[in-house]
């Protein structure tokens, strides 16, 4: 999970960093600033949490994306291919 603050939105509410200080601190002005954009595991829902209660919708959270799948092996040389 990958999180981000727009700082054009916070207004300095911090709730994000009551919830999670381990990821939003705030900056000299009390707007949010993220620690950690690469969010570990263990606290994704709490970083969930803290977007969902940021009352200017400032929190954007985005899952990693998938591995894309490997591509099919070749048939070894002199061999074909069967349908089954
Ligand atoms: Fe800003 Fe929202 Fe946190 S307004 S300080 S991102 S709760």
């Amino acid at each position: 999970m990958k999180v981000t603050v727009d700082p054009d939105r916070c207004q300095g509410h911090a709730r994000c960093w009551e919830i999670c200080p381990e990821v939003f601190s705030l900056d000299e002005v009390g707007h949010s600033v993220v620690t950690s954009g690469d969010v570990p595991s263990a606290l994704e829902a709490e970083v969930t949490k803290a977007a969902a209660n940021c009352p200017e919708r400032a929190i954007t959270v985005s899952l990693a994306q998938p591995e894309p799948p490997l591509p099919a092996p070749s048939p070894p040389p002199g061999t074909s291919a069967v349908a089954l």
